[in-house]
């Protein structure tokens, strides 16, 4: 602002010495350091001189080490930057103040046109005016201290070790020539066990010291009011109160663990800049602030709410071995992903597919998988005798154009040609059980001879000329019935030629819905009769698997949510009360569906609505199927409620599918938001789910796998004998095109050329910030964080 306009008169007022800082380093990217050289180079050009470059991020895990190099970061001291920034601000004319304590804003002129509060933390601002910027705080759980040492580190560094009391995660990395920072984290129990409840500075230095002695190798620890402390998520509804606006940790804060604290309280700076830029009047360009920044900053909290938890329960990732924790580690926060990593370390990627094709190798009887390793998605897998050739699945979607639930030419020609793409497994939408059943006029059944043959039809197709395999999702609408058709309006109920709907507790889904019958036990015992019938059906159809709809607020799941289910006989109330009817349907079914044949059950791992359905539940619900002999957890979320708020974004329901795979030790299937081969692999690879459906993806291009099979040159893929002479041509092509991507993201990327040796370098910045600033901002990572 000052610069802009050396008519300002800008007053800076701090409480502490110039020098006094607390902690110890700070991280800078490559896109952050571009966006500062972008508004000021002077101090951009300081920074540069001053910093620390890495390339290598290395990570100690039970006593293995795994280096992923091409990661392009900086580091330098917080006192350094400080003393840069006051310096800068000297030299413009921005008057400083220090060890000047500010205790009301009656301290301040009182003719400023703006007060910016960048108190920290621990603002009084913020908690004195609470009722008008209205801020949460989430303390989370774990306990983290901040600590330096001389111990040089080559590397950015992660170490995640177990002692007598629980695990500890070590983030730390060097600054400058003399000093590494660590954070040292761990969960609140183990931080009891280790007797750190009331440990003064010494204290925690002597543990840690014993805890490192080998990575430290005789360094001191070094302590800078070192208290462990709780880290707290900010968030407030709003930022500006008439000529007052709060910025940086005062106003939101990020997790260490994504580094991006310093680097939003400068862009809040930023971009107050660009509003006073668009705005002459000072309230107006901080209304508009309030307004624009508000995405950004959201989106840098979601990625460190994402990474904080991947911290908060490494026990989860425990058993996994070094390759796929790393690669887990790696893609916590979904920016970095398998093909981006392809391209900062090959090497890296190509363990990934090794260390996950032999492990499918062995566990699937598949030997030529350990010579020739393929990318996660394209390893084979089985329940009980259903193989599958890949990872892919043709995720269940109502076709909305059955006429008395007869599956027909579309049914036919859509289904069998997303068989002939080349996914491992193609559901069918959801087919009713009965007419009464069916969400809407136009959905499919399987209550009939004729619907029987019209599927067995479509099966028979797909294993006599593809690859495939056919599941059938069987299902039961309940309080969504007798709805319009999708594209009449979604969920809407029928105006004309309405059935009796019935659920677990007569509570309609939208207000003008119609308002469902509560079952009676001669309901229950019908509905499980009908389950059964098309169950039979649907072995004699030839279906490989058959999966008991569970979710989405269908009749099953109105009895498994709280949101929906208000009975106070044995069918309601406790978890175990709202499981047995569904349970007891699936184990009638479980009973007539071939035993060699697996059977899944789809689920909503969370309502999205305060009080009811949690991931701890739907970890339950899975250990019960499991328990009953169910095979596979479809994970889906949401459509219990219609008072949901959901939180979308790529991959969104992967997170629930890791926890439900992991803690209930089912294999797990999910879908949502993932329209790429790169997020399969990414979500396959890292163990999050066993199998990825795409939904609307495969809408539109129901050759999906045979293209990421050319992409990634896998041409062990069945290519029907008649497109055969498409398979060069579309192995070249798509190998063009990756190429192609692949340049285009190379030259986004920061030079990293230096780093790549794995050496640490200082007062090294040459050209690769300037790249990463330019390009990469630009085209890449900006991009990434927008999606
Ligand atoms: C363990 C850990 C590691 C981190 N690592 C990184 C990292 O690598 N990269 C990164 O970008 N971020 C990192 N952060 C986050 C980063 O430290 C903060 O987000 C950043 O310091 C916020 O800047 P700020 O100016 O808002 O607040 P602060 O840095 O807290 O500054 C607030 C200032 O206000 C002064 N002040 C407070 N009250 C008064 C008063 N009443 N009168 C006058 N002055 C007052 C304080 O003395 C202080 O100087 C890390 C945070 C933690 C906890
Ligand atoms: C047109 C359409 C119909 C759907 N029908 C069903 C269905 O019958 N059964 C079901 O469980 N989910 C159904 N879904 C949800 C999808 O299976 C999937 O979970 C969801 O679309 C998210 O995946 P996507 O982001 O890849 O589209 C449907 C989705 C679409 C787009």
């Amino acid at each position: 602002m000052k610069k802009a306009d050396p008519s300002h008169q800008i007053k800076i007022y701090e409480q502490n010495r110039p020098d006094d800082t607390f902690g110890f380093g700070v991280v800078f990217s490559a896109e952050t350091l571009g966006h500062f050289r972008d508004y000021d180079e002077v101090s951009y050009d300081r920074i540069r001189e001053t910093f620390a470059y890495w390339d290598d991020i290395v990570t100690y895990f039970k006593g293995s080490k795994v280096p992923v190099s091409g990661n392009g970061f900086c580091g330098m001291s917080r006192k350094d930057l400080l003393l840069i920034l006051h310096q800068c601000c000297r030299e413009v004319g921005v008057e400083m103040e220090f060890q000047r304590e500010i205790k009301s804003l009656d301290d301040l002129d009182s003719d400023a046109d703006m007060i910016l509060a960048a108190n920290g933390i621990n603002s009084w601002v913020r908690d004195e005016y609470a009722d008008h910027f209205k801020p949460s705080f989430d303390w989370r759980p774990n306990k983290f201290v901040w600590l330096g040492s001389t111990k040089p580190l080559p590397a950015f560094t992660f170490d995640f070790r177990e002692n007598d009391a629980g695990i500890w995660n070590l983030h730390a990395y060097q600054y400058n020539s003399e000093m590494s920072t660590m954070i040292v984290e761990t969960t609140e129990d183990a931080w009891l066990k280790a007797g750190m409840e009331n440990a003064r500075e010494e204290d925690t230095v002597a543990y840690v010291t014993e805890l490192y002695k080998d990575l430290l190798d005789g360094h001191p620890i070094i302590t800078n009011r070192s208290m462990w402390r709780n880290f707290p998520m900010i968030r407030c509804e709003t930022w500006i109160k008439d000529n007052v606006v709060i910025m940086g940790d005062c106003a939101h804060t990020a997790h260490y663990s994504i580094g991006s604290g310093t680097k939003l309280a400068m862009e809040d700076a930023i971009a107050l800049f660009e509003c006073c830029q668009a705005e002459s009047d000072a309230r107006a360009a901080l209304k508009l602030y309030d307004e624009n920044r508000r995405d950004e900053v959201e989106r840098t909290q979601h990625a460190a709410d994402v990474s904080l938890s991947w911290f908060e329960n490494v026990r989860r990732y425990w058993d996994m071995d070094p390759i796929q924790f790393n690669f887990s580690l790696m893609s916590r926060s979904k920016a970095i992903t398998y093909d981006n990593l392809r391209l900062r370390d090959r090497d890296f990627v190509q363990a990934v597919d090794k260390s996950f094709s032999a492990e499918a190798a062995d566990r699937y009887d598949a030997p030529h998988l350990k010579e020739t390793p393929v990318p996660p998605m394209f390893a084979p897998m089985q329940l009980r005798d259903m193989r599958l050739s890949n990872r892919v699945v043709v995720s269940p979607m109502c076709q909305y154009c059955a006429i008395d639930g007869n599956p027909d030419d579309w049914h036919f020609s859509h289904y069998t040609s997303r068989a002939m793409g080349g996914a491992g497994l193609v559901f069918t939408e959801m087919t009713c059980v009965s007419p009464d059943a069916r969400i809407t006029p136009g959905c499919a059944g399987i209550w009939s001879d004729e619907q029987e043959a019209q599927w067995k039809r479509i099966v028979d197709f797909a294993h006599d000329r593809t690859d495939a395999r056919m599941a059938i999702q069987i299902g039961h609408a309940g309080r969504k019935g007798a709805t319009k058709l999708a594209w009449e309006g979604i969920d809407e109920p029928l105006e004309e030629g309405a059935w009796e709907i019935i659920a677990a507790s007569p509570l309609p889904y939208l207000p003008n819905s119609i308002v469902p019958r509560e079952m009676t036990r001669d309901d229950m015992d019908r509905v499980k009769a009908d389950f059964v019938a098309a169950f039979e059906r649907a072995a004699r159809a030839g279906f490989d698997m058959a999966e008991l709809h569970c979710a989405h607020g269908y009749v099953l799941a109105t009895f498994l949510s709280t949101c929906t289910n208000q009975r106070s006989d044995e069918y309601g109330g406790s978890i175990e009360n709202r499981l047995r009817y569904p349970l007891e349907v699936f184990d009638a079914c479980r009973a007539v569906w071939p035993e060699e044949r697996p059977m899944s059950v789809r689920i909503s791992a969370t309502d999205w609505v305060e009080g009811g359905t949690t991931t701890e539940d739907a970890v339950e619900f899975a250990r019960a199927f499991k328990a009953h002999g169910c095979d596979l957890i479809n994970v889906s979320t949401g459509q219990t409620d219609s008072s949901e708020k959901p939180i979308y974004g790529r991959m969104f329901q992967a997170p629930f599918s890791e926890q439900i795979r992991i803690e209930a030790d089912i294999p797990t299937l999910v879908a949502g938001n993932i329209f790429d081969w790169d997020q399969v692999n990414t979500i396959v690879g890292a163990g999050r789910s066993d199998l990825v459906a795409l939904a609307r993806t495969h809408l539109y291009n129901p050759y999906f796998t045979q293209q990421a099979a050319a992409y990634y040159g896998v041409e062990d893929i069945v290519w029907p004998d008649q497109y055969m002479s498409a398979k060069f041509a579309a192995f070249r092509q798509y190998e063009r095109t990756r190429l192609q991507i692949e340049e285009l993201r190379e030259q986004a990327k920061p030079n990293t050329q230096e780093g790549r040796t794995g050496s640490f370098v200082l007062n090294k910045a040459s050209e690769w910030e300037m790249k990463g600033a330019a390009v990469g901002a630009a085209a890449g990572s900006r991009r990434e964080a927008a999606e």
